[in-house]
């Protein structure tokens, strides 16, 4: 088992397979060129999985593929496929911009790929090319229809911000009520990689415009995710996730992998330890003493929101969010 100083049981590992992505989120990387990691620096799906199945024997139930844009690295059902046979209970989940699911879905579920969340902020074909920096509404709504059809459960998370798709929260809401996913509306989270002028909206001012035309109650949260959630009377569940909020935290299970190997407590990554070396000779017994340091070390909280911290230099796309 994997508990931390402050007794909370990590049970779910992020991982990310690749820094690269092949859109360029004015909230994310807004300015990065469009290849600039060296392949040779990433861990193989041999590496990640030796890394995975020590995790999986030390109590990791839950395991999310992450990035960067997870789908762009080649002959991603091949980890999927080493994950599942290797245990097929554990929950496998994905997280992607979308846009290479039409021709991906169905083997990535095939594969063992259980869960999918899909970023979607916009249904205006101008306002997504404009966050984006890419015109790409066809094929996200195409790869969503394909997620739904391929029976993978989906969930739509979508980042409001000020002036940009503010006006966007209700028809978002009502375009995943009736594909039946569960839509998550994230804060967005300052940081020096993003476009410098964006503001984002805070989940109270988003639940206001929702409640002036949807009647909706909050409900119980689901233990260890990070969404606020809420039900309407046909029983439709949505949620808001609010990083500058740390209620969170307390009951946080989660670690993440960065696609070269280092081992994160917390989103926000201060202490992060490679486990590279380790893996890469063979060494278990060190990896797992490191997976221990870095699980004990967790840090009891993000920074969002916390007294002089408002802009991370952390890069999400290095950790997948
Ligand atoms: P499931 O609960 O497995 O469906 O996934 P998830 O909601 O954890 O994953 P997803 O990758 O869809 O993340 C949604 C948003 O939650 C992203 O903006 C993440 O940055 C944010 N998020 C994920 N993990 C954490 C965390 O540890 N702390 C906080 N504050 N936010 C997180
Ligand atoms: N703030 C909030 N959400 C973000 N994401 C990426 N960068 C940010 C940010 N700065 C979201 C993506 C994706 C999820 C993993 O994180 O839209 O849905
Ligand atoms: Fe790519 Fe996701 Fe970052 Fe957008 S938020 S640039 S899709 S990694």
């Amino acid at each position: 088992m994997l508990v931390d100083r402050f007794k909370r049981h990590v049970t779910y590992l992020r991982v990310s397979v690749t820094e690269r992505c092949n859109f360029r989120c004015r909230y994310c990387m807004a300015e990065k060129p469009f290849s600039w990691v060296p392949k040779e620096n990433l861990l193989s799906y041999e590496e990640l999985f030796a890394f995975i199945k020590i995790g999986i024997d030390n109590g990791i139930q839950k395991i999310r593929l992450t990035g960067g844009e997870p789908t762009t690295r080649e002959n991603l059902d091949e980890l999927i496929a080493m994950i599942h046979s290797y245990a097929p209970d554990v929950d496998i989940g994905l997280t992607t911009n979308g846009y290479l699911l039409p021709s991906l879905a169905h083997k990535l579920k095939k594969a063992g790929l259980r869960r999918v969340n899909i970023s979607l902020d916009s249904l205006d074909r101008n306002t997504l090319h404009y966050i984006a920096q890419k015109d790409v509404l066809p094929e996200i709504l195409q790869g969503i229809e394909a997620a739904v059809e391929a029976g993978l459960s989906v969930k739509i998370n979508s980042v409001i911000l000020r002036n940009i798709n503010e006006n966007e929260v209700v028809s978002l809401f009502n375009y995943a009520q009736s594909i039946h996913a569960q839509i998550r509306y994230i804060e967005y989270m300052e940081n020096s990689h993003a476009t410098n002028t964006l503001q984002g909206l805070r989940s109270d001012e988003i639940i206001d415009i929702l409640g002036k035309s949807i009647p909706f109650i909050p409900i119980e949260k689901e233990l260890g995710g990070p969404a606020n959630l809420y039900e309407t009377a046909d029983g439709y569940r949505f949620g808001t996730i609010e990083p500058h909020r740390h209620d969170f935290c307390s009951t946080c299970d989660r670690l993440r992998l960065s696609a070269e190997g280092d081992l994160i407590g917390c989103l926000y990554f201060e202490g992060a330890k490679s486990i590279k070396e380790a893996i890469r000779e063979g060494n278990d017994a060190e990896t797992k003493a490191i997976l221990n340091d870095v699980v004990y070390n967790k840090p009891e909280k993000n920074m969002w929101g916390v007294e002089n911290f408002e802009v991370s230099s952390r890069a999400f796309y290095r950790t997948g969010g």
